[in-house]
């Protein structure tokens, strides 16, 4: 939920930092801030929204350092103002921190009764003090380790020193932290997203680790604050810089990758020689598992209810779905013969995270459906499924969403042949029809203009309804999250068949309703119930397939066709429109489409 990035360097850092905290912005962007270390103290300088505002108070202020901090903020504890911004700084210490301190009441009045003085609101400050603290008395190793134990909840921390004009740590419980080498620097940073454009020399911490940025060399400690050797990846370059291109948005670019990033999800799973899917690694005998648990956030809970649909379909086994923030504290009965699946596009969701550590605690089968394959829940998941779809700026889920479901389809058929349900037969005809899919969605990506025109109207609204039955329901629920989180309208996805029992009184003259009534074997009853909407006034946005046979039924508003194929595969293609109508939406509303207020990529803390 916020942004973290250090560096220490032989050369002046601040137009580094500002340039990492760009990168970072779609993790938090309420407040910004940065300190240097130079001539014996410290710098530190912080405002109010975009990086941008930052970047101009730094003209009027000549900050130096060739050692520094920064940090963009997602608020937490503390309304987002200049005072509540990162980095909170003593006179001798400055932190920037990402996640939730627990106990900081309990530390903060433990703090002040030791002559400690606070400026802001927010819980992050209780570790400036407990350091200094700490310092009073210990070695830095020493200060640090007794820092963190009296910590409860989670952190990912970058720390300066004005004693210590080579030093940054970084420490990391429960928000994800890397560290990046570079030429005579090094680097601190919230993911390797935020150094890439730097480095690709990465180390990631585990919960309970710290370590210690040298310009030259960094050290690895354990909670003990024993030294330990980490391993240095290095991630592909190819997407070393990411930009927008010709896209006035991330999101706009990433809608349109959309035949590629699912024609390179089948590409690593389907093997057309020997017309198969692989599974690579998979470990456990599929006899081992009678039964299976989908868990996400958001879309990503989305993608687990669609995905329900299909391995009901597809194999025999008992299919449960959970929303990761309930799953977490619900008395779950764990069972030996489940699999637990962690489907998460960031692999950093606080809840989906919690979530799986629960299972893992708990000694349960857990396989993760990740975009970030370095990330928290793909390493700490026993089988990853990466869905290899590149980075994902915009922080309304698009191609991350496709190459969930993609997956999910793709392991559904698998197991499904694994586990004779699905004969070789009919398995052979889903791929055939799969392979097909990236071309269908580059032509169902063409019904631009009648969506831009449709999308002002929803704008008017004062809210409205996405319906949709059996495989049509989990995009009708996705196709609402976009236009909510986009345009800021309240939109509701709800099964078609529900409507009778209450949400119709929601009908009035005029209201749009988006039915999601392609031709499968839901139809007939789904446009029964779009006719209930109409009789009652709803201006009726109809998405349906290409089809020879006219919609039965009048009075409909507007109706949008996507490509036809078989029924499994028609809800990436339904799917398409409504991408298009929250971010046209959107875009004629002025909003700021890749980072929507209040929100945030990577959902961090609980
Ligand atoms: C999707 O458009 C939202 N940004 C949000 O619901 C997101 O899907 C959710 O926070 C889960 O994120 P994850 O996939 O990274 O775990």
């Amino acid at each position: 939920m916020c942004g973290i990035i250090g560096i220490n360097s032989n050369k002046q850092v601040t137009a580094s930092i500002i340039n990492s905290l760009k990168k970072l912005e779609y993790r938090g962007y309420d407040s910004a801030g940065l300190a240097t270390l130079s001539n014996g103290s410290i710098n530190e300088i912080k405002t109010e929204g975009r990086v941008d505002k930052l970047e101009k108070s730094l003209l009027s202020q000549n900050i130096e350092g060739s050692i520094g901090i920064g940090h963009v903020r997602w608020a937490t504890h503390g309304i987002p103002n200049s005072l509540n911004a990162h980095p909170h700084s003593s006179n001798n210490v400055s932190v920037v921190h990402n996640g939730i301190i627990e106990n900081s009441t309990i530390l903060k009045k433990f703090l002040i009764g030791k002559g400690h003085v606070f400026k802001s609101q927010t819980d992050t400050e209780v570790i400036v003090h407990l350091i200094t603290e700490h310092l009073k008395t210990d070695s830095y190793v020493d200060a640090i380790t007794k820092t963190l134990k009296s910590l409860h909840g989670s952190f990912a921390l970058g720390i300066l020193f004005k004693d210590e004009p080579d030093l940054i740590v970084g420490a990391r419980r429960g928000s994800p932290l890397a560290v990046g080498y570079g030429p005579s620097e090094n680097y601190l940073g919230s993911d390797s997203y935020a150094l890439k454009s730097m480095t690709n020399k990465i180390t990631y911490l585990n919960d309970g680790e710290f370590c210690f940025i040298k310009k030259d060399y960094v050290e690895f400690y354990n909670e003990e604050g024993i030294k330990i050797n980490k391993k240095v990846l290095e991630l592909s370059t190819d997407e070393k810089n990411y930009d927008k291109g010709e896209f006035k948005h991330f999101m706009a670019k990433e809608i349109e990758e959309q035949p590629l990033t699912v024609k390179n999800g089948i590409k690593e799973y389907i093997d057309s020689h020997n017309n198969d899917i692989n599974i690579h690694n998979f470990p456990w005998k599929i006899e081992e598992i009678s039964s299976i648990t989908l868990i996400g956030c958001g879309t990503a809970y989305h993608s687990c209810l669609m995905a329900k649909y299909w391995f009901e379909e597809l194999t025999s086994m008992e299919v449960n779905i959970d929303i990761a923030s309930e799953f977490r504290y619900r008395k779950n009965r764990f069972k030996k013969d489940n699999l637990y699946v962690f489907v998460s596009q960031s692999g950093e969701t606080a809840d989906t995270y919690a979530a799986l550590d629960l299972c893992n605690k708990n000694e349960m089968k857990t396989c993760a459906v990740v975009n970030v394959i370095e990330s928290s829940i793909a390493r700490d998941s026993k089988f990853i499924l990466p869905i290899h779809c590149g980075t994902e700026i915009g922080v309304a889920s698009t191609k991350a969403f496709l190459g969930q479901i993609l997956i999910l389809y793709i392991f559904a058929l698998k197991i499904g042949v694994m586990k004779k349900d699905l004969d070789i037969k009919k398995f052979s005809e889903k791929l055939v029809e799969l392979k097909k899919l990236p071309e269908l969605i580059k032509e169902t990506l063409l019904i631009d203009n009648k969506v831009q025109t449709i999308a002002g109207t929803f704008n008017e609204a004062k809210g409205s309804m996405y319906l949709g039955r059996g495989y049509s329901y989990p995009i009708a629920l996705e196709g609402a999250l976009k236009l909510k989180e986009l345009s800021y309208i309240h939109a509701e996805g709800y099964p078609a068949g529900e409507m009778k029992h209450g949400p119709l009184a929601l009908i009035e003259e005029g209201m749009p309703v988006v039915v999601l009534a392609p031709r499968d074997s839901y139809y007939k009853k789904t446009i029964s119930n779009m006719q209930e909407v109409i009789a009652r006034g709803a201006k009726v946005l109809l998405i349906t397939n290409k089809s020879e046979d006219e919609v039965t039924s009048e009075n409909i508003w507007e109706t949008i066709e996507v490509e036809s194929t078989n029924e499994d595969l028609l809800p990436f293609l339904l799917t398409i429109p409504l991408q298009k109508l929250a971010y046209y939406s959107a875009l004629k509303k002025g909003f700021d489409i890749d980072k929507p207020r209040n929100l945030a990529k990577s959902v961090t803390v609980e």
